[in-house]
């Protein structure tokens, strides 16, 4: 029977070792959660690099096993790897590039090496465990080439390519010494993704004046196979939200907090350490806000919840320390004996201990300079079981195309920022209820599952007119 076989760099799993042991830890996060109705059943399975570092051979055997029992198959990679194909070229070069921060991408052959070299590995396992009539669906900005290299070893396969981050415009991307070589990876799928028109409206623009193929109404004739281009915006599973925040658990956190915070207004900002979530951006015009309205000033915390990544990139390391001295510096200027203005955590949570945040916050500020999607922003209105928050979101997220009813504000406008958080502040509690059940509207409706039912959908009904076209 056809499978079919889903690829990210990382698996929705992360194994460590400690001490002598080995440990599974699974992912939370959406994609697990919205494929795991795929790899889970018959004989489909996840192909993605364990996350850690193991060179010994038993020992990569021992988690090849374990992985096999929950239709996983690891790809291991070797420290050089990890540092120039992962830390290097996905982080240093791609990631920078496709978020708008050019000036911190590097361009450096040993990292196009490396990539180029990964990308034929994750080829490998591939064709180790596909077999004709499989459905392929490469995730993301680290396997850019592997839609081509399958294409390559199988021509007739079925492949999907899903990109997580934004595709930026053609005047970005053509800075990229790799750029053509970088789309004709791409174009080996048979239906490829974005979460927005526009991203796919630039990949469209990079593909017909780089490449110069035909790109009329998203489809490329590359001469012997169409290719769709599309945008699928991401969902989550909001019933997981919802329910998590009904649980026993998560009430008794709530309770625990609202003990500790009293009559304080909750503003609520959660990310992964990114330069393109907008994080210091964010802290000045929380100083702001404080400066020029003194009465909130002993009234309203920001939770900020930053979750460590990528460490081991200057530009990340940066990051933190920037963070550390805006914090350092507000807190110690606003704080009195009773109140601190920021609750600055450096860490990951709990799903329950997020839960109970989300049901707390009265606002959620998700500002990044530049997002492909934004989950954060979805898990937050899923979450508000009695329909009172404010939602305040960067017009850079995708998700902004979606949430009309969010307060949406251009992050790099500090004065459009402090007005925005005044807004949420004091918003009426019936606009705040009517805004929100209008997000909660579209987060129910456009979840994870119905995201891969359409790009499923849509990957099939490529094939068939692919097949129609042929014959005619
Ligand atoms: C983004 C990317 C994912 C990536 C995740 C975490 O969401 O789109 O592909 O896995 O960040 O980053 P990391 O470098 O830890 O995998």
């Amino acid at each position: 029977m056809p499978k079919t076989i889903i690829i990210s760099n990382r698996l929705p799993i992360k194994v460590q070792r400690t001490e002598d042991k080995l440990t599974y830890e699974s992912s939370e996060g959406g994609l697990a959660t919205g494929l795991g109705s795929i790899y889970k059943t018959d004989d489909n399975i996840w192909i993605g690099w364990p996350g850690t570092y193991f060179t010994d051979e038993a020992e990569q055997q021992q988690v090849t096993k374990d992985l096999a029992e929950q239709s996983m198959y690891p790809v291991f990679l070797t420290e050089a790897e990890i540092r120039d194909f992962y830390e290097g070229f996905s982080n240093e070069t791609l990631w920078p590039t496709f978020h708008y921060f050019n000036q911190y991408a590097i361009y450096e052959d040993t990292f196009w090496e490396a990539y180029q070299q990964v990308n034929q590995k994750f080829c490998r396992a591939v064709m180790e465990l596909a077999n004709p009539g499989d459905t392929i669906w490469v995730h993301d900005y680290q396997l850019l080439l592997l839609p081509n290299l399958i294409r390559e070893e199988m021509t007739e396969s079925t492949i999907g390519f899903f990109q997580h981050i934004p595709f930026p415009s053609y005047e970005i991307f053509r800075l990229l010494p790799w750029r053509e070589q970088i789309l004709k990876g791409m174009l080996g799928a048979d239906l490829i993704g974005f979460h927005t028109y526009d991203d796919a409206r630039h990949f469209l623009s990079s593909v017909s004046r780089i490449v110069g193929l035909n790109t009329a109404q998203g489809l490329i004739d590359n001469g012997y196979r169409s290719i769709m281009v599309d945008a699928f915006p991401m969902g989550i599973d909001d019933e997981k939200y919802a329910s998590l925040a009904s649980s026993e658990e998560t009430k008794s956190k709530i309770e625990e907090y609202r003990e500790a915070l009293q009559e304080q207004k909750i503003i609520l900002s959660i990310d992964r350490l990114d330069y393109s979530k907008g994080i210091p951006q964010r802290l000045q015009a929380f100083e702001l806000f404080l400066k020029e309205h003194p009465e909130f000033q002993g009234k309203v915390t920001l939770f900020m919840l930053v979750v460590p990544s990528r460490d081991q990139v200057e530009t990340y390391r940066q990051l933190k320390e920037t963070i550390d001295e805006l914090v350092g510096r507000i807190n110690s200027s606003y704080r009195t004996i009773t109140w601190n203005p920021i609750q600055y955590f450096y860490r990951s949570f709990p799903i329950e201990e997020l839960s109970a945040l989300y049901s707390i916050a009265d606002i959620a500020l998700v500002t990044p300079m530049r997002d492909g999607m934004n989950l954060v922003c979805k898990e937050y209105i899923a979450s508000k079981l009695d329909k009172k928050g404010v939602l305040v979101l960067s017009e850079m997220a995708g998700a902004s195309r979606e949430l009309a009813d969010a307060l949406l504000i251009n992050p790099n406008d500090l004065g459009q920022l402090v007005q925005a958080i005044h807004a949420a502040l004091t918003m009426p509690e019936d606009e705040q209820t009517m805004r929100m059940e209008h997000m909660q509207d579209i987060v129910r409706r456009y979840n994870i599952h119905h995201w891969v039912e359409i790009f499923m959908n849509r990957l099939d009904y490529i094939k068939v007119k692919q097949q129609s076209m042929a014959t005619q």
